[in-house]
């Protein structure tokens, strides 16, 4: 029988947490009783994502830009005095662009890397010693299909997802020993703001929504048998695997 773990009183760190995927992860964990550390740039969203869990106070909302100079220490420095550990981290804040590979100017390449492949291993190397001090210690990065694949007008937003990819595979050969569980949760288009942008010619039926990734987080989290779910690829129904 796997072991179900009772997430009531239990400290996750979500980053992206003012909307899309982010917020149904935090909305879902917190209906288990997690207190969350929500991470994002615009305070409101942040705030929204607290009330709509219906226990605010147990929500610590932190406004930081991630990639600026001290966004990381900031987090760290907050999250740590007021959790005194931790036992979740997702790192599923990123950006997406849409745009053709000589268009894309090395500007936008540096951006799309340090939100979505940087801040993560980064957010990872410094948890970690927090995620020790947990019996049921968990990292989720959220990766996507292109992870794996590459589309036109996504070199950068591929290669910063195949980084993460890499970074999650070697992490979570390395720390399984003690017992820290990494997964990457790779989906296809989600229907978010993210892909309202990106995917402008997407309609909202037959797309995923960001409760059932925020399902599967959950299910990664609290189940921890010996058989070890390295990553999920969640693919529409009926389509080939495609943002
Ligand atoms: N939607 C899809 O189809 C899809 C598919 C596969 C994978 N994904 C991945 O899922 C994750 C969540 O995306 P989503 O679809 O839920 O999109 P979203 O609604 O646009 O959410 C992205 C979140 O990342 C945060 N963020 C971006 N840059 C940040 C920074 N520099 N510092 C702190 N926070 C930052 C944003 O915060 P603010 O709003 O406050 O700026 C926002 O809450 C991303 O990693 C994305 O690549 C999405």
């Amino acid at each position: 029988m796997m072991k179900k773990i009772d997430l009531n009183g239990r400290r996750a760190l979500i980053t992206g947490a003012g909307g899309g995927i982010g917020r149904a992860m935090a909305l879902r964990l917190a209906e288990d009783g997690m207190k969350l550390a929500l991470v994002g740039r615009d305070p409101e969203k942040l705030v929204r994502t607290a009330a709509l869990t219906g226990r605010p106070l147990d929500m610590l909302v932190l406004p930081v830009d991630l990639t600026k100079p001290r966004g990381i220490d900031d987090v760290m420095h907050i999250m740590e005095g007021h959790f005194k550990g931790l036992d979740v981290l997702i790192n599923n804040a990123g950006m997406a662009l849409n745009k053709s590979f000589e268009e894309t100017t090395l500007d936008e390449y540096d951006r799309i890397m340090a939100i979505n492949a940087r801040v993560p291993f980064e957010l990872c190397r410094r948890c970690l010693p927090l995620l020790r001090t947990s019996d049921c210690p968990t990292i989720i990065n959220i990766g996507s299909v292109v992870s794996h694949k590459g589309y036109v007008h996504q070199a950068a937003y591929a290669a910063s997802k195949h980084a993460l990819l890499g970074m999650t595979k070697a992490l979570a050969k390395e720390v399984a020993p003690e017992g820290i569980r990494v997964h990457m949760l790779s989906p296809g288009g989600v229907y978010t703001d993210m892909v309202k942008i990106a995917r402008p010619d997407l309609s909202e039926e037959g797309m995923i929504a960001p409760e059932e990734v925020a399902e599967l987080a959950a299910f990664l989290i609290e189940h921890r048998g010996n058989g070890v779910i390295d990553e999920i690829e969640i693919h529409r129904a009926g389509k080939e695997p495609f943002l």
